[in-house]
């Protein structure tokens, strides 16, 4: 849980998530306070409180005057944490496209906000996703599904180690897009036979991009070459049928789709969660129902 305490009761052993100023008077955060020195340079920032994260590390003590972050603040970290993903995330995700050499710590950081927050957190972070700029539109859909995935991993009772591999699954799972022009991705007009057999083998490019890099686990590759599968073998680009689509692959179809019905684009206004998820439902030949249902129980919370 995360909390804010006045700077002058923090000590050793909290997990201190930010300190409230601005990274260049105090730049370091998320980590665990085990050093004097940390302790001095947070003692001697112009902050006033310093937010911790009570599941990774001591509590403050009760006469400390902490009190729980009220919602604007939650979404004020959330925002903050939002920022970095996506700064993160489009550096990797460009970096795989020009050939550059993969660094999954960068994303593991996102991975790990994202696995281990609370399920209040990770729903204000994807409330803000919906908030997306057309030409951001591409990496905060990743983000989004990154997010969707690991909630329903969460919710499946999966264990962490799948968790993280659903939300990097996520987060990678269209970089094949980046290769394509940015005309075919906005065009606001249908697109032409050519262009959609281009548009259609983005998971074939990701994957391709993705395979160069001995980093990628295998679940991460499966996800974006097969994403569009579907349940009856009518999917691409390989027409899987039902046995042979993983539930990893599934989870990722579920929110895929759930994102983009759910979001306003080019000449398609977006779907309420209620209308997305029946839609969905009653594509059973696409979708797998099971986790259609868990995801609507998991979005109406
Ligand atoms: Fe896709």
């Amino acid at each position: 849980m995360l909390t804010r305490v006045p700077k002058a009761d923090i000590r050793k052993g909290m997990f201190v998530e930010a300190v409230e100023c601005s990274a260049a008077a105090f730049g370091k955060r998320r980590f665990l306070l085990n050093s004097h020195q940390d302790y001095l340079a947070i003692q001697e920032s112009p902050a006033d409180f310093v937010v911790i994260n009570t599941t990774y590390g001591t509590e403050a003590a009760p006469h400390s005057g902490q009190r729980p972050l009220t919602r604007a603040e939650k979404r004020a970290e959330a925002a903050a944490t939002l920022t970095r993903s996506i700064k993160a995330l489009k550096t990797e995700l460009i970096t795989v496209v020009v050939g550059g050499k993969l660094n999954l710590e960068s994303l593991s950081k996102v991975v790990e906000e994202i696995g281990q927050a609370d399920s209040e957190t990770t729903s204000l972070f994807y409330d803000l996703t919906r908030f997306r700029q057309k030409d951001e539109a591409l990496f905060q859909h990743s983000l989004a599904v990154g997010i969707l995935m690991g909630k329903l991993g969460t919710a499946l009772e999966l264990d962490t180690d799948t968790v993280a591999l659903l939300v990097l699954s996520g987060l990678l799972h269209d970089v094949g897009k980046l290769t394509l022009s940015k005309n075919i991705l906005q065009k606001q007009t249908p697109l032409t036979a050519v262009e959609r057999k281009l548009l259609r083998s983005h998971p074939q490019r990701g994957h391709h991009l993705l395979k160069r890099h001995v980093i990628v686990p295998d679940e991460v590759l499966d996800v974006c070459l097969h994403h569009h599968e579907a349940l009856d073998g009518s999917g691409y680009p390989s027409g899987k049928s039902a046995s042979e689509i993983s539930q990893m692959v599934r989870i990722a179809t579920v929110c895929d789709a759930f994102d983009k019905l759910t979001t306003a684009r080019p000449g398609k206004s977006d779907r309420g969660v209620a209308e997305a998820i029946a839609w969905m439902f009653a594509r059973d030949h696409q979708f797998d129902r099971k986790l259609v249902l868990r995801l609507g129980a998991i979005i109406d919370d």
